[in-house]
């Protein structure tokens, strides 16, 4: 059964949501970079990169269901970002803000009875879970060691592990 054209639109925004996602941490890396902090930076290229891999996703169910991909522009992201820990709290923010487009999507593909869409989008929730856990993790440890230098060198080491 083809996509419908209202799921199709939504998905589309979707997939605009994800490269944003994207770009902003992309921003986020940058401003790492910038102050020193290549683990918080690598961290963040590898969120980005993951982003980058949800749109793809979307993209290929897209077409695998008969619709096509139509771009809208890509907002651009801030330049100017606070403290580690804000920019985390930045992080989850945004990450609450995706879960809610995945949950519309969700009711939607309820409401068409599109069962499909819903299976896709469940590996989304599930995803969304493990992202707002990872997320407030971060800022719970970062909350505790507080923002001296050292306590930043070690979250710098740990987070330049992320594979
Ligand atoms: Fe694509 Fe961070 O959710």
């Amino acid at each position: 059964m083809t996509l419908s054209k209202s799921m199709q639109d939504a998905i589309n925004t979707q997939i605009n949501e994800e490269l944003y996602s994207s770009y902003l941490y992309l921003a986020m890396a940058a401003h790492f970079d910038t102050e020193n902090l290549s683990g918080f930076a690598h961290w963040m290229k590898v969120q980005a990169e993951e982003e980058r891999s949800h749109a793809m996703k979307f993209y290929g169910y897209v077409y695998d269901r008969g619709g096509s991909v139509v771009y809208k522009g890509i907002a651009q992201p801030p330049a100017k970002f606070k403290s580690p820990i804000d920019i985390f709290k930045q992080v989850l923010e945004h990450e609450l803000k995706i879960t809610r487009s995945i949950t519309k999507l969700y009711e939607l593909a309820v409401k068409e009875k599109d069962y499909a869409s819903q299976i896709l989008l469940q590996w989304f929730i599930n995803e969304q879970v493990e992202e707002e856990k990872n997320d407030t993790e971060i800022i719970n440890q970062l909350e505790m060691l507080g923002d001296s230098p050292v306590s930043l060198m070690m979250m710098d080491r740990r987070l330049a592990e992320r594979k």
